[in-house]
């Protein structure tokens, strides 16, 4: 049984008087929430947020690192640094890096496996865009980011990989997929990790796939009913304590 994760993604949204505010209200209702729960700070608020959680069961993530140990890379913060105070989970490929920070899936699969040798757990997002879906290629960019994404993985680093759909169409703009429309990426999604190796099956049945774009409480029950969602990555809905509560409690 893959257990539901409901995870926030603040990405560039908060003060920093916000994402504490925020993380202590969630470090009050520690124990009390149904799925796991994760958020995502600003990397320069990660030590506070993680310092509030320190203790809970939310999990505190990066929402990106840079694919290598210590090094001469100027603005970049690195896994082991992360690690030091307790970051050892990370988001990788999110549509927003892919599109406007020219991430690629090359430059991404280096980002997994150097995270996965590291011990993190990785939400590695992937996601067509609307011209993509309208052209009918939604299952073909799905296959390459799959593939090249997360090529030449070890079987055994998969137990700490969970996959995000998030259509790009249906981020920050209200317009959420339909359970179906979801189902039916995330029944793909699992098939191709399915063939990604000899052996994988397993692997596709475990690995836990979130639904990312326009989530909010009053659409988050209907997409959990289909079998293949796992949970969700929610942007806006996180952003404030009551609604980020109404989607974990
Ligand atoms: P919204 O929930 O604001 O659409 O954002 C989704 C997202 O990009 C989460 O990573």
């Amino acid at each position: 049984m893959r257990r539901k994760i409901i995870a926030g993604n603040w990405k560039m949204n908060l003060t920093l008087a916000e994402a504490k505010s925020i993380a202590s209200g969630l470090a009050a209702k520690s124990g009390a929430t149904k799925p796991e729960v994760m958020v995502f700070p600003s990397s320069i608020h990660l030590f506070d947020v993680s310092t509030i959680l320190h203790g809970t069961d939310v999990v505190v993530g990066s929402q990106n690192a840079y694919q290598s140990g210590l090094t001469a890379m100027t603005g970049e913060i690195s896994p082991v640094q992360l690690k030091e105070f307790g970051v050892t989970t990370s988001l990788v490929g999110h549509s927003e890096r892919r599109q406007f920070l020219g991430e690629t899936n090359e430059i991404l699969n280096e980002k997994v496996k150097f995270l996965l040798s590291q011990g993190f757990r990785v939400i590695y997002c992937i996601g067509e865009t609307l011209a993509e879906r309208e052209a009918g290629n939604t299952f073909n960019v799905l296959g390459t980011q799959i593939k090249q994404g997360l090529k030449g993985i070890e079987s055994s680093l998969f137990e700490k990989l969970i996959i995000a759909y998030e259509p790009v169409w249906a981020i920050g703009t209200g317009k959420v997929a339909t359970p179906e429309q979801a189902e039916e990426a995330h029944a793909f999604i699992r098939n191709e990790v399915a063939g990604l190796f000899v052996g994988a099956a397993s692997v596709a049945e475990a690995i836990q796939i979130l639904y990312g774009g326009s989530v909010k409480a009053d659409n988050i029950a209907s997409l959990l009913t289909k079998p293949n969602i796992d949970g969700g990555l929610v942007g806006g809905a996180s952003q404030k304590l009551d609604s980020f509560l109404s989607l974990i409690i």
